[in-house]
């Protein structure tokens, strides 16, 4: 196959460079603005439909990306080789990332009308978070889209283990099958190409807050804004102070003991 400029600078090229700047983004940042990495939450101001939303998010996402390892990393021949067939493997793919992509794309909907309906939400939102929120929502929607078009083309559509996940495994070797990734249909194109962009800007966003190492992060307690403090009787203990009572923080409980996390924990919110 003949291969363009265009072909060769998109899916040899272009991968590399989002690896730099993604590594060199985030050594960056590490480096110069290691108190920003953070989600910047907005739990203070807005926390019943983050309890739905958030989850839901991020769930949907972890899934997602556990099907793209699957689809992307395992090559075909190895699912073969324990007794899968190609429609047993398209079936399921399709039914549980499909799933998992109206799962995501539910919950950032939900996170971006939170953002937009509540106010103190919104006057916390910059520009960055804006683009970021609509490159992302755009990766997830076009990586539905592909899967839209895989149901609907049924047995005779496009099968991406036979283009794009060889180019995926190929640039690991430094040695891009290009040939293989410019076979591949539009809608898988436009898919990975608005997800490097993701990758691209990610570094200099809040997403920033998913490369949060060390991953004591993901087990420690929440963190409480505001407690009441109450005695054996139930009855409320504070201090009083004119017209405010001031209450003192309860005390950490046992299951939810904070395990080298100490002062760190505020860096990484
Ligand atoms: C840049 C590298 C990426 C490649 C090569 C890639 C490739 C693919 C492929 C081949 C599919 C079709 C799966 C199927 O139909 O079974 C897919 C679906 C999907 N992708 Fe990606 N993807 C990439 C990045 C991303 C990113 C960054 C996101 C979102 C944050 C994303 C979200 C999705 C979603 C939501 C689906 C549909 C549901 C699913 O199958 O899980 N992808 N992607």
């Amino acid at each position: 196959m003949e291969l363009s400029v265009l072909d060769i600078v998109l899916w040899g090229v272009l991968p590399y460079v989002m690896v730099v700047v993604l590594v060199g983004g985030l050594v960056w940042r590490y480096k110069y603005d290691q108190f920003g990495w953070t989600t910047r939450s907005s739990q203070l101001y807005e926390s019943r439909l983050l309890r739905i939303a958030s989850p839901l998010f991020h769930f949907g996402l972890l899934a997602v990306i556990a099907g793209h390892f699957f689809g992307l990393v395992i090559p075909m021949a190895w699912t073969e080789a324990v007794g899968m067939s190609q429609e047993f493997y398209h079936f399921n793919a399709l039914l549980v990332g499909g799933i998992a992509g109206v799962g995501t794309l539910g919950g950032i909907a939900l996170l971006i009308y939170r953002r937009r309906t509540t106010g103190p939400v919104f006057m916390a939102t910059t520009r960055n978070d804006k683009t970021m929120y609509v490159v992302l929502t755009a990766a997830i929607v076009f990586g539905l889209w592909t899967t839209l078009v895989s149901v609907f083309e049924g047995e005779h559509g496009h099968n991406y283990r036979e283009t794009v996940s060889p180019w995926f495994r190929s640039l690991f070797i430094l040695q891009p099958d290009i040939a293989a990734m410019a076979e591949a249909p539009f809608s898988f194109h436009l898919h990975t190409l608005v997800g490097m962009a993701l990758f691209v800007i990610w570094p200099f966003t809040r997403l920033v807050h998913a490369f949060t190492a060390p991953f004591h992060y993901l087990f420690r307690p929440y963190i409480v804004y505001r407690s009441r403090d109450r005695d054996r009787n139930g009855k409320r203990r504070g201090v009083q102070t004119g017209a405010a009572t001031r209450t003192p923080s309860t005390a950490a409980r046992p299951g939810w003991s904070a395990v080298g996390t100490r002062d760190r924990d505020t860096r990484n919110r």
